[in-house]
Order: structure tokens, then C-alpha cells, then sequence
């Protein structure tokens, strides 16, 4: 019998705010032979750290990943708190009744579960954020010594799109709200990979997907229950898919265009709101990926439901 290749998976931290994205994202993760999920942290973004906790407990029960750890955040941002719009439903997961799970969440606090989590490991691990990047500035702040132990910073961050025009890029989500936790992750020097908002409005899905995920199987079904509430208002005709994209590049990096880029975090308004500014002409300090093969992504989404029941 032919003998089957050992697949190295690649260890891995997600720190997230579920989130409907979100969910896809860690559903993707998950279900994937590159990448070997440590532990996940809730972060203070599309729902308080505590739901965001709660629904990750609920999104891992579905698909029978209980065996992952789950930690939340402290839910205050590194130095100023902002304001955020909601966009998933009011428990951030549309207004799908989950069944009763028993499954609790980790006691302590996320930064030093995550920190603790990282020195564990043998080899270095990747972390991926999905969310305001609170939970991981304050553990490269309180323990520098991991930045040793990390591979790489995969984050779903930021705009590219306005630069064009000269003006400054737009608000994106993750960025504005703790723009203070980024600026701190970029003065850390932690290996940076960018997977900004144009990559999740470009592969986004559209009803078509929508239909043909709900009669998948269960999985899909709950999926386009939940797409239901997800109100991206860039996206008029289906669902963005920003959180999957950043998956999608650490298991695929083929189908994205990724280029070197030098980033700094402007505030435009009296309220301090943040953005990433990416600059391609300065040297680089990350790496951002400007294009994405939305059919290779597609395949890829419904390559992972499959993997469902
Ligand atoms: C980001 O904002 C959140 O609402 C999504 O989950 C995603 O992480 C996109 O701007
Ligand atoms: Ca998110």
C-alpha cells in the first residue's frame, strides 16, 4: 500500500470576536491539514470577550472541535476605549439558537494563557488575529520574551483602497477599534502579514453560494442561518468573507498577490479613529496581500463544508 505523506501541521493561536466571519474562519481552521489550533482567544470587538467566548464554545461544538481551549480577553482596550458599530446580530452570531453547552470556558485571563501557550510549544507558533488586536499587544507588552516564539503575525486588518486616491484608507473594523493595541504590535517588530478588507469584499459570497451552502449539509444550514444578519454594507449582494481570507493565506498562499509594505496607524478625527496607512513605495515593514483568486477561495470554502456533516 502506497504510504500516505505526513502532513506538518502548523501550531497556531487565533485570537477572534465571533462574529459570523468569524465563525467561517475558525470553522476553516479547523477543519484544514495545515493547521494545528492551540488555543483561541476572545477579543473585545464585534461582541463584549465574553460572548465572543461563548459563541466560539458554540461554533466548535458544531462541527465536534470541543477538545480546543478557549480563553477570553479582559475586554478593555489597551489605553482608550472606542466606540463599534454591530454588524452580526445582536450575539454577534445573527439570531441562531445554539443548544445548551456545558463546555466552560478556560479560567484566567487570555494574554496569559496565550503567553503561556506559546512557550509550551516546542516550535515557534503562528498567531492569527480576526479581530482588535487587544489580547496580543498586551501579551507582547507584559511578556517580551515571546516575540522569540513567534513565527508570525497573520492579521485581518486594515485598507488599501483610498490610498489610491490620495486620501487616507477607511476605517476598517479591527483597526479602529484599538488602533492604540496595533500601533504597540507594529513597535514590537513581530513578523506582520496583512489581510486587509479588500480581500473579503472581492471573495465574497453571493447567493448562489448562499443557496448552495444551506443544502450542503447541517453545518451549511446554520451558516446561512446565520449569513441572514450579516450586514457588511460594502458587500450589497452576499456575504464578505474577510476572517476565511486570512485562513485561506496561511493554508494557500498561492492564490493571493501579497506585496512588501511599510505601515503606520494615522488617527483622522477628533474621536483618535485609526487606520492603517500602507505605503508601497517606503521600506517595507509587512507583507500585505492585494489580490485574492476568488474561484480558487470559493473552492476552498465549500472544499471545508464538505468536510462538515
Ligand atoms: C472585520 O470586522 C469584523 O466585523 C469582521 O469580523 C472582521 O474581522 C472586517 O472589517
Ligand atoms: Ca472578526
Amino acid at each position: 500500500m502506497k504510504k500516505q505523506k505526513e502532513i506538518k501541521k502548523i501550531p497556531a493561536i487565533i485570537n477572534c470576536d465571533p462574529g459570523i466571519d468569524d465563525a467561517i474562519a475558525l470553522i476553516m481552521a479547523i477543519k484544514s491539514d495545515l493547521i494545528d489550533v492551540k488555543l483561541i482567544t476572545t477579543d473585545l470587538g464585534n461582541v463584549s470577550t465574553e460572548q465572543a467566548g461563548q459563541n466560539t464554545l458554540n461554533i466548535l461544538e458544531l462541527i465536534g472541535a470541543d477538545d480546543i481551549p478557549v480563553a477570553c480577553g479582559e475586554g478593555k482596550c489597551l489605553e482608550i476605549e472606542r466606540p463599534r458599530v454591530a454588524v452580526h446580530g445582536k450575539t454577534g452570531l445573527g439570531s441562531y439558537v445554539f443548544p445548551k453547552n456545558s463546555r466552560k470556558l478556560l479560567k484566567g485571563d487570555a494574554v496569559d494563557i496565550m503567553y503561556q501557550t506559546i512557550m509550551a510549544e516546542e516550535e515557534k507558533t503562528t498567531l492569527i488575529c480576526l479581530s482588535p488586536p487587544t489580547n496580543i499587544a498586551k501579551m507582547l507588552l507584559k511578556y517580551p520574551d515571546a516575540k522569540d516564539k513567534i513565527e508570525r503575525l497573520v492579521f485581518m486588518v486594515g485598507s488599501i483602497e483610498q490610498l489610491k486616491r490620495g486620501a487616507l484608507p477607511y476605517a476598517e473594523f479591527n483597526v479602529a477599534g484599538d488602533p492604540e493595541a496595533s500601533k504597540a504590535i507594529l513597535k514590537s517588530k513581530v513578523k506582520l502579514e496583512i489581510v486587509p478588507m479588500e480581500m473579503g469584499h472581492t471573495a465574497y459570497l453571493d447567493w448562489q453560494d448562499v443557496f448552495k451552502t444551506k443544502n450542503m449539509n447541517f453545518v451549511g444550514s446554520v451558516l446561512e442561518n446565520l449569513y441572514r444578519e450579516y450586514k457588511d454594507r460594502h458587500v450589497k449582494n452576499g456575504i464578505a468573507t474577510h476572517d476565511s481570507c486570512a485562513i485561506a493565506y496561511i493554508t494557500n498562499p498561492e492564490i493571493f498577490k501579497v506585496e512588501p509594505v511599510k505601515v503606520d496607524i494615522r488617527y483622522y478625527d477628533k474621536l483618535g479613529t485609526g487606520v492603517f496607512v500602507m505605503n508601497f513605495d517606503k521600506t517595507p515593514n509587512a507583507l500585505t496581500c492585494t489580490e485574492i483568486d476568488i474561484k480558487k477561495f470559493k473552492k476552498l470554502y465549500f472544499k471545508m463544508l464538505k468536510k462538515c456533516k
